[in-house]
């Protein structure tokens, strides 16, 4: 349910209304116990699980769209935008899209008749509501060595699936934003994959519009200028970007520390400072930067809870557990009023 507050605070939506989209990943237990603030602050949603592989069509020919039906429902209700997460990834998504019958790897043709099938059946459906998708998840290797990350579509069809799936995605909707979307995306060797990447399907004609910089930080990770360089190497390409999956934890990537019960004041100081540095670069960047989403909307519920250490609560977001504005909230607000 519902919490019943009466909010006073600006709306983040309006706040950066002539700047970008403001966006939350949301699931089908957030859309209603996180409804009121969701309809208040934001004007975009992504699922953040529901539009997976995994979850749309767990076994050939039985596409389950239930819990994404509620979730753009839900968009439809509050007059917000759907963003469409994800169609290829190494990640939940089901063997059986790999494999035949005695569990071999089929190749480069079937795999792509159920490509074909899985996104004209999925970007068909959600055609007049999702006018932007994530089309491609996180093939850009970590390691340095290394350009694309290896996984069953490149044991299967090398680098070629990348094209064809942003060549099916644009069949099935001509009209809808077609995205590459990675994490670590600040990082430079890691930027410099990505760009090439990009480049190289821009090259070739392929239908790409935008870059998603996942934007999963922390509170003193990415450096800014490192986001600059970021934004500036993607905006080069002359494509749109957008930040995709924004949240900022409170605990530096080897911190595995667990005996925090609440964010200490210190902490939700600090993240309030990145915020407003954060938001202040983004404003800069608004010509090229068409959506900031968060992954998720208040501390009750993030997938950091727990991630990458377990037992530990993290708190990444602009308002807290009970929905309220934190002082990272306020310094955003002041972010978006500032003229500079
Ligand atoms: C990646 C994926 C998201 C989500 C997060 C973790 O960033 O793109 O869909 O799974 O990991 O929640």
């Amino acid at each position: 349910m519902s919490r019943a507050i009466a909010r006073h605070e600006p709306k983040l939506k309006e706040l950066f209304a002539d700047c970008f989209q403001i966006g939350a990943a949301v699931n089908p237990r957030t859309i209603q116990s996180q409804e009121e603030l969701l309809a208040y602050h934001f004007n975009s949603i992504t699922a953040e699980n529901e539009m997976k592989f995994a979850s749309l069509q767990p076994e050939e020919g039985r596409f389950t769209f239930e819990d994404a039906d509620a979730i753009v429902d839900f968009a439809k209700r509050h007059g917000m935008q759907v963003r469409g997460h994800t169609l290829v990834w190494h990640n939940q998504t089901t063997d059986w899209l790999f494999e035949n019958r005695d569990g071999g790897l089929v190749g480069k043709e079937t795999l792509y008749a159920r490509m074909k099938e899985h996104i004209q059946t999925v970007v068909g459906r959600y055609k007049e509501h999702i006018y932007a998708w994530d089309v491609v998840n996180e093939v850009i290797a970590d390691d340095r060595k290394q350009m694309l990350r290896e996984s069953k579509w490149t044991e299967i069809a090398g680098m070629d699936f990348i094209a064809k799936a942003f060549e099916l995605a644009h069949e099935a909707d001509p009209k809808a934003q077609l995205f590459y979307n990675d994490y670590n995306e600040s990082n430079p060797l890691k930027r410099e994959k990505i760009y090439r990447l990009v480049q190289l399907l821009l090259e070739q004609g392929v239908p790409i519009h935008g870059i998603g910089l996942q934007a999963h930080w922390n509170l003193y990770d990415p450096s800014l200028e490192e986001i600059r360089a970021a934004i500036e190497k993607y905006a080069s390409l002359g494509l749109q970007l957008q930040l995709t999956e924004l949240d900022v934890s409170m605990f530096a990537f080897d911190d595995k520390r667990t005996d925090l019960k609440e964010a200490p004041a210190k902490l939700i100081e600090l993240q309030a400072q990145r915020y407003e540095q954060m938001f202040r670069l983004l404003k800069e960047y608004k010509d090229v930067i068409s959506a900031v989403t968060f992954w998720g909307a208040a501390d009750d519920y993030t997938w950091l809870d727990d991630f990458p250490v377990r037992g530990r609560k993290n708190w990444p977001f602009l308002f807290d557990g009970q929905h309220q504005p934190k002082p990272a909230y306020y310094r955003v607000a002041e972010a978006a009023k500032s003229q500079k």
